[in-house]
């Protein structure tokens, strides 16, 4: 009856590639949200500190190997652990910034290819799991080229941070773009996504990061927090 009543925070993601910069300006742009005033989480997928996470973490710096599947899997139920938990925040007015979330999930995932370079794992089998998960308001996808990414420095040592990998990867990405960006059914329903060039120097990435959240933020939302891909 009240219509002010059912405002909540906004669900904002920032997903992108390896050395695009996208870890630094989460915390930035976190940083600043809360020097405004404005009540903020920061999340991070994966959440290595949980059971699961844990698990997440020894694959990822290969001191254990799982099933391509298995490991699938792991990252998912490692975001529905945390999904009530983002919700309530929401509901409450708390501004969620994340750190990668389902996006990465099928990207690297649907990326693994075997000896002969067949993929691993079927695109939308890779999308299944997350099917439902609280969905973001806003994605912000840090694209950069393979070659500004060298350039930064190139990739660590963990798992998935080889450079044809990240090629990959990159593609999947522009897929996953394109879907939120043209179809309405398995795209992007109450999500919008926006790439942004993460290949500028870091004040101009601040500065557009800004520009598309702040609106956002001091607005907040109307209605509940959608589901993802339903
Ligand atoms: P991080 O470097 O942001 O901590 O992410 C660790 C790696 O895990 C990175 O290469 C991306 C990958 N990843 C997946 O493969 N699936 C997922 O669902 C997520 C969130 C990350």
């Amino acid at each position: 009856s009240n219509p002010t009543s059912s405002r909540r925070a906004p669900f904002i993601v920032i997903e992108g590639l390896d050395r695009s910069g996208k870890t630094t300006q989460t915390s930035k742009l976190a940083q600043r949200l809360e020097g405004s005033g404005v009540d903020t989480k920061l999340v991070k997928f994966p959440d290595r500190t949980t059971p699961i996470g844990k698990m997440i973490d020894s694959y990822l710096r290969s001191a254990s190997d799982l099933d391509d599947h298995a490991v699938h899997l792991l990252f998912s139920a490692n975001r529905w652990e945390l999904a009530p938990t983002i919700e309530r925040l929401l509901t409450a007015g708390t501004t969620v910034i994340c750190d990668r979330y389902a996006f990465s999930g099928i990207a690297f995932s649907a990326s693994k290819v075997d000896a002969e370079g067949a993929p691993l794992l079927p695109f939308e089998w890779c999308r299944s799991p997350d099917v439902g998960l609280p969905a973001p308001d806003l994605v912000l996808f840090f694209d950069i080229t393979p070659e500004k990414a060298k350039e930064r420095g190139g990739y660590g040592e963990e798992r998935y941070e080889k450079e044809e990998m990240q090629l990959r990867v990159r593609k999947a990405f522009h897929r996953i773009a394109e879907e939120m960006g043209e179809d309405e059914k398995v795209g992007r329903g109450a999500t919008r996504w926006v790439t942004v060039d993460a290949g500028r120097g870091m004040d101009e990435v601040e500065r557009d990061v800004w520009t598309l959240v702040e609106p956002l933020v001091r607005g907040g939302v109307t209605g509940p927090v959608a589901k993802l891909w339903t």
